[in-house]
């Protein structure tokens, strides 16, 4: 039974031991083992660690400015932020598929932090310095359900593409590989990681990209940033954050029903709450989220986001349904 204290110090010393006066890369992704994993990089061995940020514009609402505002200055990390946000539209323009647009996502993503590793590279090379180690927020559970592994990669296995230029061999640095989820937390609390970010629930790389059954399009992106601000708020405030695994809220931008608001007759879209709760995302039931929630939630939603004019509960368990819809 160690305290946070006491693993941050050991990790500090191994961090230390395996990067000398080396560089260290680290792509955030504003989840939590990333930043937790950032943050202890940094307390061991400061400014020899870069930490990449890459707004795919499909994050939620406040996500960028709580990494680059609020962990920036609770950590001290040096922080480069990549704003992908065009490049994601226009290469999303078009297309409703989810597995297309998963697809497209995951290419462009690796395609931004890349550049930014080669800008970073030229950056360091300029300076005499070589950027030899990567860090990964892998925990436990994936080191065991992998089989081991040795702690040692090049980009190939980080990024699970091939084709990659061999200069671009990292030393991976995994501080969090002997913790569980709960233990990251408390890590990340004693490391001073903010609150919205250590209590964050999972959310899917490729964000809000497939919770927008349709295409994806920037006014869409915004309703649904909104939609999805009020159900966590609502959520927050009623204290469910404990029993909701996560709450996927998502645009059916394809369907559109008639409703009436004011004088008028309304034609606009659904947005979907998908509350679950679970242990590990494999298997999940839908959360019985009180009525006076809901009503809240459904309230605020049709008066506050425009073009939306009905809010609808997905009240199936995983299997059969996933928990994202796309
Ligand atoms: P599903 O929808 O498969 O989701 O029941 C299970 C868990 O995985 C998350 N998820 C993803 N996470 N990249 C991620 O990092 C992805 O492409 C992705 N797809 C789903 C989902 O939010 C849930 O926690």
């Amino acid at each position: 039974d160690w305290t946070p204290g006491e693993i941050i110090a050991e990790q500090v010393a191994r961090i230390r031991e395996q990067v000398g006066d080396g560089q260290v890369i680290c792509g955030l992704s504003g989840g939590v083992d990333s930043a937790v994993a950032a943050a202890l990089v940094q307390r061991a061995v400061g400014d020899q660690l870069t930490c990449v940020f890459v707004d795919h514009g499909l994050l939620r609402q406040d996500e960028r400015a709580q990494v680059e505002r609020d962990f920036v200055s609770a950590t001290g990390v040096r922080l480069v932020t990549v704003d992908a946000r065009e490049q994601f539209l226009t290469a999303l323009a078009g297309v409703s598929d989810p597995e297309q647009k998963r697809k497209i996502i995951g290419r462009e993503f690796i395609r931004t932090f890349e550049q930014a590793e080669r800008d970073l590279i030229a950056e360091k090379a300029g300076e005499g310095e070589r950027i030899g180690f990567l860090v990964q927020g892998t925990l436990y559970p994936d080191v065991v359900e992998s089989g081991g592994g040795t702690g040692t990669a090049n980009i190939k296995s980080h990024h699970n593409v091939g084709g990659l230029p061999e200069d671009l061999e990292f030393e991976l640095v995994e501080p969090l590989r002997t913790l569980f989820k709960d233990e990251v937390r408390q890590v990340g609390r004693e490391l001073g990681v903010p609150e919205v970010i250590v209590a964050r629930q999972p959310f899917p790389g490729p964000g809000l990209g497939i919770r927008i059954v349709g295409e994806v399009t920037e006014a869409r992106l915004e309703l649904l940033r909104r939609a999805d601000a009020i159900v966590r708020d609502e959520l927050t405030a009623a204290g469910l954050d404990d029993e909701i695994w996560q709450c996927p809220v998502v645009l059916l931008a394809d369907v559109r029903s008639v409703g009436v608001q004011g004088d008028g007759r309304t034609y606009g879209h659904p947005i979907v709450l998908r509350p679950v709760s679970s242990e590990d995302a494999m298997t999940a039931d839908w959360t019985r989220v009180p009525y006076e929630v809901l009503a809240r939630i459904s309230n605020r939603i049709t008066n506050e986001v425009d073009g939306v004019n009905r809010v609808v509960l997905d009240v199936t368990s995983k299997p059969p349904g996933t928990i994202e819809w796309e």
